[in-house]
């Protein structure tokens, strides 16, 4: 593993622990609730959340987390990580990226670190095309997707339904 070493004056990025879990579930589950940016319409569970986290670390992708310390203790602002895109054994060297700043913490430039510090993580794990599945309306993710170079290859119409409306998804991807 490459060391992580971007840093803001209030912010780091490291790889995740379990200890991180319970704090990316509720920057994931307000996402779930609040936006089309995840599909699923329910929260995590924190038992989802520890099954997620093994079996990401498991299939030999990446976890990075930024934080940021209030009152002494630290909080998880941000996290990045890779997962499969298709099961099949030829895909083995693809990977699906996610990313998630917490609402409070969004426009400081963390989405840009913990993209960045990702793919550089995901060139040291030999993967070699990137993928960015991003719902209609998110222009945040798309103008940070394209300054890092991905190239939009399409958008599928009305391939998801959430708050009783389809919605379009346009797939992004980095070869590195
Ligand atoms: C999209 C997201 C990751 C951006 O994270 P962020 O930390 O707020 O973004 P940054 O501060 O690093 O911004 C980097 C660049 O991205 C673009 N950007 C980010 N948010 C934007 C917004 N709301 N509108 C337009 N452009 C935006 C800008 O080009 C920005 O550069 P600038 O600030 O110099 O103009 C964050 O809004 C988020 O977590 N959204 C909810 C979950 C989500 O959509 N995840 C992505 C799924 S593919």
């Amino acid at each position: 593993m490459v060391e992580i070493t971007s840093a803001t004056p209030q912010y780091s990025v490291r790889p995740a622990t379990e200890a991180d879990v319970p704090q990316i579930d509720t920057i994931v589950n307000y996402e779930i609730k609040t936006s089309v940016s995840n599909f699923n319409y329910g929260p995590r569970s924190a038992e989802e959340g520890l099954t997620w986290f093994r079996s990401t670390v498991a299939g030999g992708y990446p976890i990075l987390v930024a934080t940021t310390v209030v009152d002494d203790q630290e909080v998880v602002a941000g996290y990045s990580s890779l997962g499969g895109f298709r099961h099949k054994d030829g895909y083995r060297f693809t990977a699906e990226y996610s990313l998630y700043i917490h609402h409070e913490h969004r426009r400081r430039g963390l989405g840009r670190i913990l993209l960045k510090d990702l793919l550089v993580e995901a060139k040291a794990r030999d993967f070699h095309a990137i993928i960015g599945s991003i719902s209609e309306g998110n222009e945040g993710s798309l103008n940070l997707a394209a300054e890092f170079g991905f190239r939009v290859v399409g958008t599928m119409r009305e391939n998801g339904r959430k708050f009783d409306r389809w919605i379009d998804n346009t797939f992004v991807e980095l070869l590195l």
